[in-house]
């Protein structure tokens, strides 16, 4: 995968490009990839409801850890984008809250694929340009 595409392609692969060298990160960014994939899979495989929502609340657990990871992060190494970026967070923990609670309520098996799809773009689009500039940012402060 190229991490310059702004748009998410359907299948995402972990590359070294991803890595930020900060194991706890990017132990959370491949998981986050890998139960992207399997949030794929199952809607290309039919799995059902009850498999579409179990593999999307995984997503939605690893991304909350994520955020807050990033956050101790950023407070550790004095990230100068912490607050524009953890407002980026709070959003997308806005918007998922929203989503979990829509699932809740009950939904077709059509609103729960949008629904999924949505999260996925939305964290990958995340994780590709915000995430990025971080990376970017923090190699340049912590030459190899
Ligand atoms: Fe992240
Ligand atoms: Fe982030």
């Amino acid at each position: 995968m190229s991490s310059k595409n702004k748009s998410s392609p359907w299948r995402v692969e972990w590359d070294e490009s991803l890595s930020l060298g900060v194991p706890e990160i990017d132990a959370d960014h491949q998981r986050f990839i890998r139960l992207v994939n399997e949030l794929n899979q199952a809607i290309v495989d039919r799995l059902g409801m009850e498999e579409i929502e179990k593999r999307m609340h995984a997503i939605l657990k690893v991304a909350t850890s994520d955020f807050a990871h990033e956050a101790a992060m950023f407070k550790q190494c004095g990230y100068p984008g912490a607050s524009e970026h953890s407002q980026k967070h709070a959003q997308m923990g806005r918007a998922m809250n929203e989503i979990q609670e829509r699932l809740e309520r009950g939904c077709t098996e059509y609103e729960l694929i949008e629904a999924g799809l949505a999260v996925k773009e939305m964290l990958i689009d995340h994780l590709l340009n915000e995430d990025r500039k971080f990376l970017d940012w923090y190699r340049s402060t912590n030459p190899v």
